[in-house]
């Protein structure tokens, strides 16, 4: 049964339909893991009264090598049709014309928001000297900006007819080499930024967090970064007033750079943050590297208010360990713990990261881990899967 929308929430069935696309690379290995914990959680956390139905689709290589289709018409509209799903990594085509598949999967479903939380689990590795001072929620912009993707090669007719506009219409005089430029534009939008903004400051204080940053480079773009930052302040104090008037919520902003520097040296200022596209990027694997790295970070894709929602691993396919027993599953699996929070199976969610928490803590991880951890033992991905299914157990006392 399917997940839908009524009255602003989601209504959930007790049997859901998760659609997954399985990844190429190591996503063969990590997905049936992923689920396999999952399913365990569910069924200890409701005694077998609820269940996921996983419906598989398909998207990258083996959508490409089972129809020729990199990704098949029925894949966005099994999303669309079930509202949340989840992905393991997907190869991205080589050639042009071809499209990024994680792009064309967030544009057609418009998921504007992409979250990442990051948190550090006891055990892991961290070139902080604190890292438990890291909790920050990231709300990186998911459709504007530079990654829009208008932009012309250097030395072709659309570039010249570009350079022609801005130089003999709008008065342009500041290309320093104007004939061996390539051009791209930034659109930066009153709407996208304020839906943005709206979900940071919703998600802040729903989770009861203390402050929302916008992170921009408005010194430099002022039209378009500190568009962002002064729509951002308006959009709070138009909808957000009385909640920043008791002191709910602190609404701050802060310049991209000196953001990257004070996370490693004042990390504890920061809660939520909001971003524009390319700041989010940096920023999402800069804070993930702080926290142990980018392969045990969790994402999602979201437009809160149709519901949409997909969740995915944050790292690539991973070829050079692929098929060899060794990838750690923990960024899908923390995402899928993000999706269980997300359809509000908060209890199942709960014993999942309790499980990973206790298994880091107890030196037991994958490899790229577990080397950097003192007495770390590594486990293989399906070990690793089977000892968190384990914990679960014990943690719920069975
Ligand atoms: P990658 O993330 O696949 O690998 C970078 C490094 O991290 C490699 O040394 C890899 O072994 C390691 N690594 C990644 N995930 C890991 C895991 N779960 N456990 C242990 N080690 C892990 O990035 P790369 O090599 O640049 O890209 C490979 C392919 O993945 C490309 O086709 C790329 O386009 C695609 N990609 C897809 C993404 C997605 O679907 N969200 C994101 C990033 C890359």
């Amino acid at each position: 049964m399917k997940i839908v929308k009524q009255n602003n929430k989601l209504a959930v069935p007790n049997k859901v339909t998760i659609p997954f696309i399985e990844g190429d690379g190591i996503g063969k290995e990590i997905t049936p893991v992923c689920r396999a914990v999952v399913d365990s959680a569910v069924a200890k956390a409701y005694g077998g009264s609820r269940s996921i139905d996983w419906k598989e689709v398909l998207a990258g290589e083996k959508a490409f090598n089972e129809t020729g289709n990199w990704l098949p018409d029925e894949t966005p509209e099994a999303f669309r049709d079930c509202l949340v799903g989840i992905k393991g990594p997907l190869t991205t085509p080589v050639g042009e014309g071809v499209r990024s598949l994680n792009v064309a999967l967030r544009q057609t479903l418009d998921l504007y928001v992409c979250l990442r939380p990051v948190r550090w689990i006891k055990g892991l590795a961290s070139p902080l000297k604190e890292p438990q001072k890291v909790n920050m929620v990231v709300f990186r912009e998911n459709t504007e900006d530079i990654y829009a993707g208008i932009e012309w090669r250097q030395g072709t007719p659309e570039a010249g007819k570009f350079l022609k506009f801005l130089t003999e219409e709008m008065g342009v005089t500041k290309i320093r080499f104007p004939k061996t430029s390539a051009f791209g534009v930034k659109p930066v939008s009153v709407e996208g930024t304020e839906r943005l903004v709206r979900a940071a400051i919703a998600y802040a204080l729903e989770n009861r967090l203390p402050s929302v940053t916008l992170v921009h480079k408005g010194n430099i773009m002022k039209y378009t970064e500190g568009g962002f930052k002064r729509w951002g302040y308006e959009l709070a104090q138009r909808e957000f007033a009385r909640e920043l008037a008791e002191g709910k919520l602190v609404i701050q902003d802060v310049i991209a750079d000196a953001f990257l520097q004070n996370t490693l040296l004042t990390p504890e200022k920061y809660s939520v943050i909001a971003t524009l596209n390319l700041n989010g990027d940096y920023i999402s694997d800069q804070l993930a590297a702080m926290v142990g790295g980018i392969g045990i970070a969790p994402g999602a894709n979201i437009c809160y208010e149709s519901g949409h929602a997909l969740f995915e691993a944050t790292h690539g396919t991973a070829p050079d360990i692929a098929g060899k027993n060794v990838a750690n599953p923990s960024s899908l699996l923390l995402s899928s713990v993000m999706m269980l929070e997300y359809i509000g199976w908060t209890e199942a969610a709960g014993l999942i990261a309790a499980a990973i928490d206790k298994s880091f803590a107890g030196g037991r991880a994958t490899h790229d881990l577990a080397r950097f951890m003192p007495n770390g033992e590594t486990l293989g991905t399906m070990e690793f899967g089977a000892h968190l299914v384990t914990l679960i157990n014990e943690i719920y006392g069975v």
